[in-house]
């Protein structure tokens, strides 16, 4: 009989008998086919994880904009874009996989403190729905910009409320110390100053206060805050269409507990009904809870080096591949492909790059030889769109699990791939 092991807050990812299955595939197979490391994204969680926001929204007029940047691989935003999803996105570059992936333009919202005026050119022509403008500066340009094009930009400003969001502090942005947004006491002045200029059109009000968030409170604090701008805002008679409250909804890593969406949404409708907010034109612009938990890294163990202070398992994915550790100190689950019997070791697990930073878990109990294959969990956000060819080492390949069929969705790249755009002097 073959017994079923789902691993905690990962209902897509199971042992069935002694192997580690996504939906109905082997992991071990799509290892030896494709090579190592590899990234695999099961395409139910990711549409499981939106359905938890979409119960939430259900009678609202509410569009879900999936925040790229999470992962931008062109099949995961082809699932979103079919599912009916528009896009936040912070470059030129993200809008032309936007359009690669047959996203809808008019359903993009472009978010980002730095956009160049080319950037802001591409959009406008490209009719996307919404700039989320972050500073006085950005309307001025942006303004001259659509007025060249004989256009008129909507916009909508990121307010910055001022709330602690309770995350890593790299990954926290609504703090009146961050460089994003405008700050909520400018706010009005700057309203003013959108609506006085001829190239914009204010159609709304953002804000996102960081991301990994896993506490209701900070979300609560914030939306009270925007509401309270959007009364003072439409008092000096300028409409406000739709309020956007970011993204930043947290995962759960290593028993995280974050709140489901629906069960987040539900507390923050009720506040928008009691305050008489409830049937405004909402945007929200979620990433990681899209993702993150959809994805796994395989990686194979190259060796195993036993040390007397520390023990290591060198695997063949490295902090190129998987960035979070080195940079934020992010703890990622690292489980067995095919658990083997023996004495657990404890172990550092880690790459083969050159730089004490490069690890991908430390203090890993483990029963491991080299040649056996390992997922590291969690990885469907923030780690394949982080990725560099650091070392000079191709960045994996990526599969898209759906059901009992996995797709190739992007082919390893070599070490010619790394270098190919470059020449010698002479
Ligand atoms: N909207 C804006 C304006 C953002 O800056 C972000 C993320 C999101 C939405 C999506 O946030 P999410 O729902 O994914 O939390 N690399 C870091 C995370 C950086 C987040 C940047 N902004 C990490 O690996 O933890």
């Amino acid at each position: 009989m073959t017994t079923t092991a789902s691993l905690p807050g990962q209902p897509f990812i199971a042992y069935q008998g002694e192997q580690l299955h996504m939906e109905g595939v082997r992991l071990v197979d799509l290892a030896r086919e494709h090579g190592t490391p590899l990234f695999v994204y099961s395409k139910a969680a990711m549409l499981s994880a939106l359905a938890a926001y979409q119960r939430g929204f259900a009678g609202r007029k509410a569009q879900i904009c999936y925040a790229m940047k999470a992962n931008s691989s062109l099949a995961v935003l082809q699932v979103f874009a079919n599912a009916g999803c528009g896009f936040d996105i912070v470059s030129g570059g993200e809008l032309l996989r936007v359009l690669a992936a047959g996203g809808d333009p008019a359903k993009v919202i472009f978010s980002g403190v730095g956009k160049t005026r080319a950037e802001m050119k591409q959009a406008l022509q490209a009719g996307i729905g919404c700039f989320n403008v972050e500073s006085e500066a950005e309307l001025d340009v942006l303004s001259s910009v659509a007025c060249e094009l004989g256009l008129k930009a909507p916009v909508s400003l990121r307010v910055n409320p001022n709330v602690d969001a309770k995350t890593h502090p790299y990954i926290s942005t609504g703090l009146k110390g961050n460089k994003f947004g405008i700050a909520h006491e400018h706010a009005l002045r700057a309203y003013r100053h959108a609506a006085s200029l001829p190239g914009l059109q204010v159609v709304g009000i953002d804000c996102h206060i960081g991301s990994q968030i896993t506490e209701v409170t900070p979300y609560l604090d914030a939306m009270d805050r925007v509401l309270d701008l959007v009364a003072e805002i439409e008092a000096a008679g300028i409409a406000i269409h739709h309020i956007d409250f970011g993204g930043g909804l947290g995962i759960d890593y290593n028993g995280d507990t974050p709140p489901a969406a629906d069960a987040l949404w539900a507390q923050l409708l009720a506040k928008l009904d009691a305050r008489g907010y409830g049937q405004r034109q909402l945007m929200i612009e979620p990433g990681r809870s899209l993702v993150g938990n959809a994805g796994v890294c395989l990686t194979e163990v190259i060796f195993t080096k036993p040390g007397e202070q520390k023990n290591f398992c060198i695997v063949d994915a490295a902090m190129n591949d998987l960035p979070r550790p080195a940079m934020y100190e992010a703890f990622h689950q690292i489980v067995p492909v095919v658990p083997r019997a023996g004495e657990a070791v404890t172990y550092d697990v880690v790459g083969p790059i050159c730089e004490s930073g490069d690890w991908l878990g430390r203090d890993r109990s483990l029963v491991v030889q080299s040649g056996d294959l390992l997922a590291v969990l969690s990885t469907g956000a923030y780690c394949m769109s982080m990725a560099s060819t650091y070392n000079t080492r191709g960045r994996a390949a990526e599969v898209l699990v759906d059901g009992d069929k996995a797709h190739l969705i992007r082919q390893r790249e070599s070490a010619f791939d790394t270098f190919a755009l470059e020449q010698l002097v002479g």
